[in-house]
C-alpha cells in the first residue's frame, strides 16, 4: 500500500499509542463506530429506495422490514457499541433513559452518547444529514453496569468526540483532544481514508448559520448582533453571508471548512434553545474548539457546563474566532 493512504484505523492505533497505557480498547471502539458509520452511509444513500420498497410490501429487497432511518440508525450505534466490551453505558437521543449493557456481554470502561441521525428532516429531500458520538472514561465503579454519572460529565472530560456527514460524500471526523482530522469514505474499498488532516477553521468567516424565521422570538442582544453582521461595511467583510442547512452535522463541517459562526439561541418559545448539550453541543465544540474555533451559550463555555439531565438543551453558538467573540461582545452588552 502506498504510504501516503492512511486509513481511519492506522489513524487510530497511532494516536492511541502516544498514551503509555493505551490497551487498545480505544482503537476497536472507534472500529466499531466507523462500522456502524459505514452501515448508516449505505442505508441513507438508499433511503429514497426503501420508500418505494416499503410502499408496497413493507419488506426490503433482503427480506427485512423496512425501517424508518432514525430507527435503523439508533438499533445500528446500539448494537456496534453494546457487545464489544468497551462499553459500560450508552446515552442517545432516541431513548428516554441510559441504555445499558446487556448481561450476557462485558462491559467496558467508556460511556458513549450519540445523535444516530441528525438533521433527519432532511432524509426526504436527499439533504445531508450526519451521526454524533461523544466519549468519556466513565466515573462509576469498574466492572458493574455504567451510570447516569458516566453520561453526565461536563464536556471538557471528553475523551473523543466525532461525526459522521452523509453528504456528497461521507466523511468522519473526530478530535481526542490532539486537533481535528477527516476521512473520507473511499466506496470502492469501503474505508475512510484521510482527507483533511489536522483541520484548522479560519480565525474568522463569512457565513452566518441561523434559522431565522425565529428572529421575533430573539432576545435584543442576539437580533442586535445579527442585524449588525447585515449592514454593509467593506471594512469589516459586511454582509456576511447566511447559509442555513438545517443539520447541524452539515451547517458546521461547511463552518469548518470555510468559518463561520452557527447559532441555535434560546428564543421565547425554546428557553434554552434547541439543541441538546450531551450529544449535539459537547462533540461539535470539543471539535470547533480543538480545531481553533470556540463554543458558548453566550456566557459560559460550552464545555465546562456540568449536565444535570441526559436530554438537557442549550443554546448554542460555536465557530471562527474572532465571529463568537463578536457575538459574545453582543451578548454581555459591550456592543449594542
Ligand atoms: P435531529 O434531527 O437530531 O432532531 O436534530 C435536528 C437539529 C439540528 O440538526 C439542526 O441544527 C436543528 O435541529 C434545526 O432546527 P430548526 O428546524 O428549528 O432550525
Ligand atoms: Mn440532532
Ligand atoms: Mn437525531
Amino acid at each position: 500500500m502506498s504510504a501516503k493512504i492512511i486509513t481511519l484505523s492506522r489513524h487510530i492505533i497511532e494516536e492511541e499509542r502516544k498514551f503509555p497505557k493505551a490497551t487498545g480498547k480505544f482503537t476497536d471502539l472507534m472500529n466499531d463506530i466507523a462500522f456502524a458509520a459505514k452501515l448508516i452511509s449505505y442505508n441513507t444513500n438508499k433511503a429514497g429506495l426503501m420508500g418505494i420498497l416499503g410502499e408496497t410490501e413493507n419488506v426490503n429487497v433482503q427480506g427485512e422490514v423496512v425501517k424508518n432511518l432514525d430507527v435503523f440508525a439508533q438499533e445500528t450505534m446500539v448494537k456496534a457499541l453494546d457487545h464489544g466490551g468497551h462499553t459500560c453505558v450508552m446515552a442517545s437521543e432516541e431513548e428516554e433513559d441510559i441504555i445499558s449493557i446487556p448481561d450476557e456481554y462485558p462491559l467496558g470502561k467508556y460511556a458513549v452518547l450519540f445523535d444516530p441521525l441528525d438533521g433527519s428532516s432532511n432524509i426526504d429531500a436527499n439533504v445531508s444529514v450526519g451521526t454524533i458520538f461523544s466519549i468519556y472514561n466513565r466515573v462509576s465503579p469498574e466492572g458493574r453496569p455504567g451510570t447516569k454519572d458516566d453520561v453526565l460529565q461536563p464536556g471538557i472530560r471528553q475523551v473523543c468526540a466525532g461525526y459522521v456527514i452523509y453528504g456528497s460524500s461521507t466523511m468522519l471526523v473526530y478530535t481526542t483532544g490532539n486537533g481535528v482530522h477527516g476521512f473520507t469514505l473511499d466506496p470502492s474499498y469501503g474505508e475512510f481514508i484521510l482527507s483533511h488532516p489536522n483541520i484548522r477553521i479560519p480565525k474568522k468567516g463569512k457565513i452566518y448559520s441561523v434559522n431565522e424565521s425565529n428572529f421575533d422570538y430573539w432576545k435584543q442582544e442576539v437580533k442586535n448582533y445579527i442585524h449588525y453582521v447585515k449592514q454593509i461595511d467593506e471594512a469589516t467583510d459586511r454582509p456576511l453571508n447566511s447559509r442555513y442547512i438545517g443539520s447541524m452535522v452539515a451547517d458546521v463541517h461547511r463552518n469548518l471548512l470555510y468559518g463561520g459562526i452557527f447559532l441555535y439561541p434560546a428564543s421565547k418559545t425554546a428557553p434554552n434553545g434547541k439543541l441538546r448539550l450531551g450529544y449535539e453541543a459537547n462533540p461539535m465544540s470539543f471539535i470547533v474548539e480543538q480545531a481553533g474555533g470556540r463554543a458558548t451559550n453566550g456566557t459560559q463555555r460550552i464545555l465546562e457546563i456540568q449536565p444535570k439531565t441526559i436530554h438537557q438543551r442549550v443554546p448554542l453558538f460555536l465557530g471562527s474566532e474572532e465571529d463568537v467573540r463578536l457575538l459574545e461582545e453582543f451578548i454581555s452588552g459591550k456592543r449594542s
